[in-house]
């Protein structure tokens, strides 16, 4: 399975800070915003990546980021010239795609909680033994907000519904998708919608006429914040600051998540310090160094 992260968009909640700078490069706390989806896809053992930005911040990802490989990754960039809806990710990234299954997460989503790896793994699993789309859903109190999915008893979907004035649930699904390669084909079927964007939504749903979507649900262990209000990225600010601070832990760190899961050695992470600039953060991955010698 490969990974896209959609990190384009124009951010106009955020104007004016959206204004010079891409939304998914400002801070959450200590770390640019796309640090937190990209920890997600290493938590799920993807290693190649295609980000897809703006014509005007490509560059910007790429000085962030590079080709990945001092993390374990291989990295991609493509452009969106413009906001094509979320399923242009998979029109935009089929030569990236090729016959593999892919995994798509929203470049301004923060996903954070015990078990994740096994979750993200069964996920997986799910899309490459049986050719099922997987979504996740997450109680919110404010579900009119967001695309929401109601379940029958089974925990089988039975209706996708987007920012429903009467919800039949409080199920809202995250900005994260697990597609099998058909999704191509789907995505490149989708008529643009009202605001003239190709919906994530159709997509699902065309899954659910299929019987092919299930939904796994992300219980009260879990964090998920879209960071895309000012509100929203101030309290995500908040959350990881408290959690830091109370573990010594950092959340999202990419060099730290690259070793623990085997992506790179300890041998690795020593010379990443190179290219790491005398900071808090070099100081912090110096001590897993040690504590590892
Ligand atoms: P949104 O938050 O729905 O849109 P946005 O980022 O443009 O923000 P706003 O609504 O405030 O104008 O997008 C979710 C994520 O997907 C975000 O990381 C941006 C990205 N995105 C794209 O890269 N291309 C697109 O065509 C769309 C719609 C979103």
């Amino acid at each position: 399975m490969k990974g896209i992260i959609l990190a384009g968009g124009e951010g106009s909640r955020l104007y004016p800070l959206t204004k010079a700078v891409s939304k998914q490069l400002l801070p959450v706390y200590d770390q640019p915003m796309i640090y937190y989806p990209l920890s997600v896809l290493m938590v799920a053992g993807i290693k190649e990546i295609l980000i897809i930005t703006t014509p005007v911040h490509k560059k910007i990802f790429e000085n962030l980021l590079g080709d990945g490989s001092n993390i374990g990754l291989n990295l991609s960039y493509t452009i969106q010239d413009k906001p094509r809806g979320l399923a242009d990710a998979f029109i935009l990234g089929e030569e990236f795609i090729g016959n593999d299954s892919i995994c798509l997460m929203l470049g301004d989503n923060l996903l954070y909680g015990d078990g994740l790896t096994k979750i993200l793994k069964e996920s997986i699993n799910q899309v490459e033994d049986n050719e099922n789309a997987v979504v996740f859903g997450y109680y919110v109190n404010k579900p009119e907000d967001y695309g929401i999915i109601q379940l029958n008893q089974n925990g089988e979907i039975v209706s996708i519904e987007e920012k429903p004035s009467h919800p039949t649930s409080n199920y809202a699904i995250i900005g994260l998708y697990f597609y099998p390669n058909n999704v191509i084909q789907l995505a490149k079927k989708v008529k643009p919608s009202l605001r003239g964007e190709i919906e994530i939504t159709s997509i699902n749903q065309a899954y659910l006429n299929n019987n092919k979507i299930k939904a796994n649900l992300l219980g009260r262990g879990f964090t998920w914040m879209d960071t895309g209000t000012h509100e929203s990225l101030l309290e995500a600010s908040q959350l990881i600051k408290s959690l830091e601070k109370r573990t010594g832990l950092k959340i999202g760190c990419l060099e730290e998540i690259a070793f623990n899961k085997g992506l790179i050695s300890q041998k690795d992470l020593k010379k990443s310090l190179q290219n790491i600039q005398d900071s808090p953060y070099k100081n912090y991955i110096l001590k897993l160094v040690t504590r590892n010698e």
